[in-house]
């Protein structure tokens, strides 16, 4: 498992140029694609679909791309984006009616799974799932919107979360999601993620590189 992982969030790219923005943050260093799937129902936002995921394929992607659901319900449309290529598909567990379900029918389908926990959800029901899943997302904001700041009170989640996977002899992603800048980063690595999602302190600056770069010294 690579030590640490930064994913850019396409929410706050220009999606005019997707490909082109995916390939910028590639080549600025970036190692996955963070994905954000919004339905307008499960949180008060609409974003994209499959088909944006297929079409970045056959612009020629092959980058990791983490997809991100924020809808309800989950089963339908995360085997749709894993048939349009994704190769990780995390969830919100109170928006399945049976998470069992769902995590194995990801799974069945080849694509790597994580459960995704909002800042008010406790971190309890990981213990049942943990040893079915490749990564745990906690958010850092309530999900449905980038530029938000960072909830100060989640660091504490993932010490505790750092903790769980530690005990279990897994390799586990621990992913951070929402307010994640120049100015948070190093506490949420020393925290102990291994997976940071950075949306608008990437696409917001003026060289993805030099940010990427100056993340990676914080973190470091
Ligand atoms: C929020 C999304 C995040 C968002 C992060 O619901 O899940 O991935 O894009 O954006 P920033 O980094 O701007 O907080
Ligand atoms: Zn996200």
């Amino acid at each position: 498992m690579k030590e640490s992982i930064i994913a850019p969030s396409i929410l706050s790219s220009n999606f005019g140029r997707l490909t082109e923005e995916v390939n910028s943050v590639i080549d600025a260093g970036a190692d996955w694609i963070h994905f954000d799937v919004m339905d307008n129902h499960y949180v008060p936002n609409l974003t994209i679909g499959p088909m944006v995921c297929e079409s970045l394929r056959k612009d020629g992607i092959k980058d990791f791309i983490d997809v991100h659901l924020m809808i309800e319900p989950v089963d339908k449309l995360a085997e749709s984006f894993i048939k349009a290529g994704a190769d990780l598909i995390s969830f919100h567990p109170e928006a399945t009616s049976n998470i069992n379900k769902t995590i194995e029918k990801i799974k069945e389908m080849g694509c790597k799974v994580g459960l995704a926990i909002n800042p008010e959800t406790s971190t309890d029901i990981l213990k049942d799932y943990l040893m079915d899943i490749d990564l745990v997302l906690l958010m850092s904001v309530n999900p449905g919107f980038g530029g938000q700041k960072f909830i100060i009170e989640v660091l504490e989640k993932i010490k505790l979360v750092r903790s769980m996977i530690d005990a279990c002899d897994k390799e586990i992603y621990l992913e951070v999601d929402g307010g994640i800048n120049m100015d948070t980063i190093q506490s949420v690595a020393n925290a102990g993620a291994n997976v940071f999602v950075a949306g608008s302190a990437i696409f917001g600056s003026d060289n993805y590189a030099n940010t990427i770069k100056h993340f990676r010294e914080k973190i470091s």
